[in-house]
């Protein structure tokens, strides 16, 4: 079995396995990075997306062997406190209901908002398109990227102590 050493959000990760494994079942059942999830397998649902050098990509398409050292950041790795402007978002508006696709959901608006740091709502829902949700909370996903974007705009800062 051959050997890889990948960076996953920024540390190398050994692991012996197929070439032609799915990224996914490596972050999965490799390392135990469990955030991002299954759904389709054919590149149909957005729920494996990672990114890949910063573009998201989808995990369950991406063979093992073509990734090489380029940097790969899950849903685990983006803020070391699990506190992006994103993830602040969908804590204070409540976005998930079964939680499933939040993942992938998250990792997509991550890009979004990078290259559009203030979008419409059409820009959302073009953007946004290829992920899924079967609870159907495209509603709330599209209020969360709109408030994480405040939040990015104006980071929350310290309180003033009266004097
Ligand atoms: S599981 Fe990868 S796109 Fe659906
Ligand atoms: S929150 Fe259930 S699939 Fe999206």
């Amino acid at each position: 079995m051959p050997q890889y050493t990948l960076q996953i959000n920024g540390q190398p990760s050994k692991v012996d396995v197929a070439a032609d494994t799915p990224l996914l079942w490596v972050l999965r059942d490799n390392l135990d990075l469990t955030g991002s999830k299954y759904g389709c397998g054919i590149g149909a649902c957005g729920a494996c997306t990672v990114h890949i050098n910063g573009v998201p990509t989808r995990s369950c398409m991406t063979p093992v062997s073509t990734v090489g050292r380029k940097q790969v950041t899950t849903i685990e790795g983006l803020d070391p406190k699990g506190a992006h402007p994103l993830q602040q978002a969908w804590q204070e508006l409540d976005v998930p209901q079964c939680g499933y696709c939040q993942a992938g959901q998250i990792m997509t608006a991550v890009a979004l908002l990078k290259e559009n740091p203030k979008p419409t709502d059409a820009d959302i829902d073009g953007e946004m398109s290829g992920n899924l949700c079967r609870c159907a909370t495209y509603l709330r996903i599209r209020a969360g990227i709109h408030r994480a974007a405040e939040i990015q705009a104006k980071p929350a800062t310290a309180k003033k102590v009266k004097a």
